[in-house]
């Protein structure tokens, strides 16, 4: 059988036909300063301006980037909230034809600094998933998500919620640690990500993007099925080695990097040496409300500045699809979809 080649010059059109999975994307990090106003104008006596609205989203590096996450966060309080910002977030994505997403939601953060119960919320973003699903067509589903810098306790409750509501919820899939992995590395989590792999959820973390290749190793080590940045791998040849023997994913996201400082440069970043030396690379947008990007933006970034063809990118997608935890037969049928797009 031969496939159609891809055309040299991307249009817009291509990248939106070629279907594609978003696999690392924060829920909160896809509410754009509008939508918070509306939120704001439904809960508070005084509701925020655009302006205000879209002074929480600046920040000058990771931390501060970790705090404007918080401050959007915070501002997410009803059900009814959850199921807005998830329809509008699978909404995008279809727009753009990503064709099934695995979002992280930062039940860490619910927990620590709200104080609430989760599961109401997530009766709202259940809710959303399956009208887009009906609608658009595309499918998600959920990793909770634990901040690692509040420690292993905190995320045993997120990861125990998780392994909780998934016989009821099988768009419960995985669970990750994200946060700060300055303040905390990855072995604390050993035994609580035996547990939840244990209760029949995937295994990712966040790891490589501000601390040395370490943090990557650490979480392979627990048991890290995927890897969110691993920007650091680069530096250790060891390392590079095995990531490409076990074709272990990587979730790049160019865009955030650079908007957050872990990557200085453009010229720096390591997405097409690691695509070079065999890495099993993918393209996300992580949170595209607060990078003014979106998956098809990095799809564009990686064939305007980093001479990915065509079929590179036809590539990148399929590994998308590979790297999902979707099931085989869909994989397959997606991966043939993939081919047929002229
Ligand atoms: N890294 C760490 N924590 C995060 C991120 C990230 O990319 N996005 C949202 N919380
Ligand atoms: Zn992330």
């Amino acid at each position: 059988m031969t496939r159609p080649a891809a055309p040299r010059r991307i249009a817009a059109s291509w990248l939106r036909a070629l279907p594609k999975a978003e696999l690392h994307l924060h829920l909160e990090g896809t509410v754009s300063p509008e939508t918070l106003v509306e939120l704001s104008q439904r809960h508070d006596d005084e509701g925020l301006t655009l302006t205000e609205a879209r002074s929480l989203y600046h920040y000058t590096d990771f931390t501060g980037f970790l705090l404007a996450f918080k401050a959007v966060s915070e501002r997410l309080r009803t059900p009814e909230d959850y199921e807005l910002i998830t329809f509008r977030m699978l909404e995008r994505l279809a727009a753009q034809g990503v064709v099934h997403a695995e979002a992280y939601v930062s039940v860490g953060v619910v927990y620590y600094w709200r104080r609430i119960e989760f599961e109401s919320l997530f009766h709202g973003m259940e809710a959303a998933r399956v009208r887009a699903e009906q609608q658009f067509g595309i499918t998600l589903y959920w990793i909770f998500d634990a901040v690692r810098h509040f420690g292993p306790e905190e995320a045993a409750r997120v990861f125990r919620k998780a392994a909780e509501l998934r016989p009821a919820f099988p768009s419960i899939l995985g669970i990750g640690i994200g946060g700060d992995e300055r303040r905390a590395g990855a072995e604390p989590f050993r035994e609580l990500f035996q547990e939840a792999q244990d209760a029949g959820l995937r295994l990712t973390a966040h790891a490589g993007e501000t601390m040395g290749p370490e943090s990557i190793w650490a979480a392979l080590n627990i048991g890290a099925e995927r890897i969110g940045h691993g920007l650091s791998a680069q530096l250790d040849a060891d390392l590079m080695e095995v990531l490409a023997e076990r074709q272990i994913p990587l979730e790049i996201c160019i865009t955030s990097n650079l908007r957050t400082g872990c990557c200085p440069t453009l010229e720096e970043h390591p997405v097409r040496r690691y695509f070079d030396a065999g890495l099993m690379v993918t393209l996300n947008s992580d949170d595209p409300a607060m990078f003014e990007s979106d998956l098809q933006d990095e799809y564009r970034l990686a064939h305007d500045s980093f001479g990915f063809t065509g079929e590179h990118l036809r590539e990148l997608a399929a590994n998308s699809i590979e790297a999902s935890f979707l099931p085989a037969t869909r994989k397959v049928a997606l991966l043939h979809q993939i081919e047929q797009v002229k």
